[in-house]
């Protein structure tokens, strides 16, 4: 059979199912909210959706602590809603990509409870990385790793007779138990899970943590760099990091998707540097795709930005496999303000009302405008995060009292977390919650500018963030830019990044000065000044046949 291999230049749009459409009313976007948007969503031009987590929850996690991987969440909706969804998604000519969490399950999934029931040494608490603790009490944890969202990373329990017992292992909250990766029954759950929603007729998995399943034998210590720890992507490798023996569990994923007709894809969420590194991910028995973090967050400097450009088409090409690009999504700054901040910024910290550094909002748009316009003439498959399409900025004043990221409990309000990303998204500037929700209801709060943002007060205004996504959507698909190639162009400043894919000359002027704006215009992220190009904008150009 020919196969289209349609991720290799796919843009896949991600949709965050709390925060994106409530059809109940309780303030929790849900299923059947998200099926009535998808003509929308078409509409913008996207060829695929990734959904977060939808599944039995106790929302610890926002969803990433998953109870059953085969049932969804009440709140979200039930599995005829989901099967309503992807048929309408295949009806309107979109893929459907699920998020699959295998490194931890919640601590309310029926294996933990199992576990812990079993009690010491049993094949129950084999499923999960349960340790004896250190010292002559057994009170001191295992080892010295830290949890990424802060803390331990280990959290004891009692014996049935109510004494200290073991200690596990998690990574993430204490809610988040890792899985035993090294036990053969793990791994045959998985091919079920995956099986189970490959029936149900999902285009793909986007794989949580898929650096993180498999941990250092003997579990030595780390001490993470200044900071904390994190979920990677510096140098040093901590032992619960890019394993090398966690790439035969994607080669057995691969083959059980091969059971299947169809071009099912597995996306790795790994947060692995350097990016020759990263690309064993997704060599030709693995997986297809993975997260280009360093693009994410490569800082608005044209040195760098060409730098990660060519380093990645260099590390994926090397494999076969086509690029990433991708700029926002639910665990980190909105791009439109981490485009200005000027300070050391970490993933998952957040920006706060305390926040010493407060990113300027005009600054922000303008080059988040530039840079997505850049990203999206580049070849290769490019990701996209609800909202970032209506320029919207990461919610720097969210109140902490509506606050609900782990990150900001487990360090006692130290780093803000990831909630100012994930406020839901405007729809209509009139409607209660801006139509997120029809009785006004929002899980958290909007702020009353985002009215400016909605959808529909952008929806045919030529200057809108909505028209260029979509203008520059339909560009790329008309000149096949995802298939394509970059052919570097010299003879401009330092500042400016210039490039020709195909019959498409792209022009990003990431410094201040004003440079010449040749002619052939299709898209431009900012207006011209007297005709010329001026800074922190990216124009698309149709160079002249030959
Ligand atoms: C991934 C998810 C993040 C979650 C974490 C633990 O990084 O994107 O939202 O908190 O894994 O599952």
């Amino acid at each position: 059979m020919l196969r289209s291999e349609w991720w290799r230049s796919a843009v896949i749009y991600q949709v965050y199912p709390r925060s994106f459409s409530d059809s109940n009313g309780d303030g929790l976007g849900d299923l059947p909210g998200i099926t009535q948007r998808l003509p929308t969503i078409r509409n913008l031009g996207v060829d695929a959706l990734w959904l977060s987590p939808f599944y039995t929850s106790p929302q610890k996690d926002a969803g990433y602590d998953v109870a059953d991987y085969r049932d969804v969440d009440p709140r979200f909706g039930t599995l005829a809603d989901f099967d309503a969804l992807v048929a309408e998604a295949h009806r309107l000519d979109l893929r459907l990509i699920v998020d699959l969490v295998p490194n931890h399950t919640s601590d309310q999934h029926v294996w933990f409870q199992q576990a812990l029931a079993a009690g010491e040494g049993s094949p129950e608490r084999a499923r999960y990385l349960f340790r004896d603790g250190a010292g002559p009490d057994g009170d001191t944890p295992p080892n010295n790793w830290e949890s990424v969202f802060g803390g331990p990373a280990w959290t004891r329990v009692p014996r049935p007779d109510g004494t200290p017992g073991q200690w596990y292992l998690h990574l993430f909250d204490t809610s988040q138990p890792d899985l035993d990766w090294e036990n053969p029954w793990v791994r045959e759950q998985f091919h079920d899970i995956l099986r189970f929603w490959l029936d149900r007729g999902v285009d793909g998995f986007r794989v949580d943590v898929a650096h993180g399943l498999i941990k250092k034998k003997g579990l030595p210590d780390y001490v993470a760099p200044k900071g904390g720890a994190s979920m990677g992507g510096h140098a040093s490798t901590p032992p619960y990091w890019a394993q090398p023996g966690v790439h035969e569990i994607y080669r057995a994923w691969r083959k059980v998707l091969d059971e299947y007709p169809g071009e099912q894809v597995l996306v790795a969420e790994a947060w692995v540097n350097p990016l020759s590194k990263l690309a064993q991910w997704v060599r030709p028995d693995e997986m297809d795709q993975a997260f280009n973090f360093d693009f994410l967050e490569t800082a608005w400097d044209a040195t760098a930005i060409r730098r990660v450009i060519r380093d990645s088409l260099a590390a994926f090409g090397k494999v076969g496999a086509p690029s990433t690009w991708v700029l926002s999504n639910h665990d980190v700054v909105r791009h439109a303000t981490r485009l200005a901040i000027t300070t050391d910024h970490v993933q998952g910290e957040g920006i706060g009302p305390k926040s010493p550094d407060k990113p300027n909002r005009v600054t922000g748009l303008r080059r988040a405008r530039a840079a997505t316009l850049l990203m999206l003439a580049l070849p290769g498959s490019a990701y996209l995060y609800q909202g970032e399409e209506l320029g919207l900025p990461e919610d720097v004043e969210l109140p902490d009292s509506a606050r609900q990221d782990p990150t900001w409990f487990r360090t006692n309000h130290e780093r803000y977390g990831r909630d100012g990303c994930r406020v839901p998204i405007p729809w209509e500037a009139l409607a209660p919650a801006f139509g997120f929700s029809p009785t006004g209801e929002s899980w958290l709060p909007q702020p009353p500018e985002w009215a400016g943002y909605a959808r529909d007060a952008q929806e045919g205004q030529p200057d809108s963030t909505l028209e260029l996504y979509k203008a520059a959507l339909a560009l790329r698909a008309q000149h096949g830019l995802g298939l394509g190639d970059v052919d570097w162009l010299r003879g401009y400043p330092e500042d400016v990044i210039a490039f020709r894919n195909g019959n498409v000359i792209v022009i990003a002027n990431v410094g201040t000065q004003i440079v010449t704006l040749p002619p052939g215009v299709i898209a431009l992220s900012s207006e011209p000044v007297s005709a010329n190009l001026p800074g922190e904008t990216t124009v698309w150009l149709e160079a002249a046949q030959a």
